[in-house]
């Protein structure tokens, strides 16, 4: 197994922060370190595990679509249905536990999709901590029932109005907030990203929907060929890939956003030579960058997936050939759903649809034999206004139409 903590993978990671960040760090880095070794927090995080977030999520073995796809056996770990709907959820509490053990009273956080901010919200509510939750304008317009979720566990939702008013400009308010409020209030970083020791923080909290699957896998004496899952900050894809890096298999794939094409903003894919080496947000990595180095505009149908960067583990673990990176189109994505609704009655989110759909490609070229095992690190009750519209079109539009009549 991976160190637990370290500064550096490969030449990804480090801590780029203002010297004003370095004390705050460095104790968090600590707190980390202890409460890790400390059965009385592993305890606590196992049971808020099971009795608030309903761990173990299940593993679904997804029979309907591997006969239509007519290759290995498809297996969807349902991390979807965890409370709050999203793995988000498990850092969130790993966080927040650690905050209140830290004597902190107030709790930051960032999101893209919402999910990340609900789940921190919820967690607040859950252990009594103040919440200030930041979310770019553009993703509060495509995400609004998240929105009204978070106000609804008592978070304070702060609009963010510069640059492209997405996740980067929400992380960047969020660290401002912190670098002046520290002392009181922890930054919950919602992938596994950041200055270190965020990433390696994020994966460990994460590392339970990996531990869990391989477990599921082993009761019933299933030996996986390929795992997938979607990769936005790569906190899903880390968590569920940790237990098996060190071993020669099975295949690990990480999907990014291939969104509209690959143009310049066109798409979120910083893998296979679209990004480029660089320092953002306090850490090394491959992002999507212009010659000038300045941070390049992206696209996904997915809020969730629709960021520059990608964890630096993740980015080090392609470099050297571990994890394989693949890339959905939101066409591709939106297809995805539809498949795994209408074969398993489920409803993947549309960022998990992108390892779904990468999924189905992956599965067809392999023997009925092999097994591939998809994470649905979400469900898609929250893209209703999204895949409605572009699955129903006009008959959708009208009747959002007569609903605002009615009002
Ligand atoms: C359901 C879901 N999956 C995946 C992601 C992408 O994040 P990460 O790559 O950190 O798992 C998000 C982000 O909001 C999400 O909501």
């Amino acid at each position: 197994m991976q160190r637990v903590y370290n500064d550096y993978f490969g030449e990804f990671g480090g801590r780029y922060v203002a010297e004003v960040l370095r004390a705050p760090l460095d104790e968090l880095e600590q707190e980390f370190q202890a409460a890790l070794s400390d059965p009385t927090f592993r305890d606590e995080l196992d049971r808020i595990g099971e009795e608030f977030i309903g761990r173990p999520t299940p593993l679904l073995h997804a029979e309907n679509t591997t006969r239509e796809t007519g290759g290995a056996q498809i297996y969807i770990k349902l991390e979807g249905l965890a409370n709050t709907g999203a793995h988000k959820i498990n850092n969130a509490v790993g966080q927040v536990l650690l905050a209140k053990r830290m004597g902190k009273q107030r709790i930051i956080a960032e999101t893209g999709a919402g999910q990340h901010g609900v789940a921190t919200a919820a967690v607040s509510a859950k252990l009594g901590m103040e919440c200030t939750i930041y979310m770019g304008e553009l993703d509060i317009d495509r995400q609004r029932p998240n929105v009204f979720w978070m106000e609804m566990f008592g978070a304070q939702v702060v609009p963010v109005a510069s640059g492209s008013r997405t996740l980067k400009d929400a992380v960047n308010e969020a660290l401002r907030d912190w670098a002046a409020s520290f002392s009181d209030t922890h930054y919950v970083i919602g992938s596994a990203l950041g200055p270190s020791p965020f990433p390696d923080m994020v994966r460990e909290f994460q590392s339970v929907v990996g531990r869990e699957t391989m477990d599921q896998l082993d009761t019933r004496g299933v030996t996986p060929t390929a795992l997938v899952a979607c990769v936005g900050g790569g906190s899903n894809a880390i968590g569920f890939f940790a237990p098996y890096i060190d071993t020669a298999s099975p295949r690990l794939i990480g999907v990014e956003a291939g969104g509209r094409g690959t143009r310049t903003g066109e798409h979120a894919a910083r893998m296979n030579g679209l990004g480029r080496s660089g320092i953002v947000q306090g850490y090394k990595s491959l992002f999507l960058l212009d010659e000038d180095g300045q941070v390049e505009a992206t696209h996904s149908l997915s809020a969730g997936l629709d960021y520059p960067g990608i964890g630096p583990q993740l980015a080090h673990l392609g470099s050297a050939g571990r994890v394989e990176f693949a890339r959905a189109s939101d066409l591709e994505a939106l297809e995805a759903v539809k498949t795994f609704a209408r074969n398993e009655g489920v409803i993947f989110a549309l960022e998990s649809a992108h390892g779904g759909a990468h999924a189905l490609k992956v599965a067809a070229d392999l023997p009925p034999e092999a097994v591939v095992v998809i994470n649905m690190s979400g469900r898609g009750d929250k893209d209703l206004f999204i895949a409605a519209k572009e699955i129903r079109g006009e008959s959708w539009n009208e009747f959002l139409r007569t609903e605002a009549d009615r009002i």
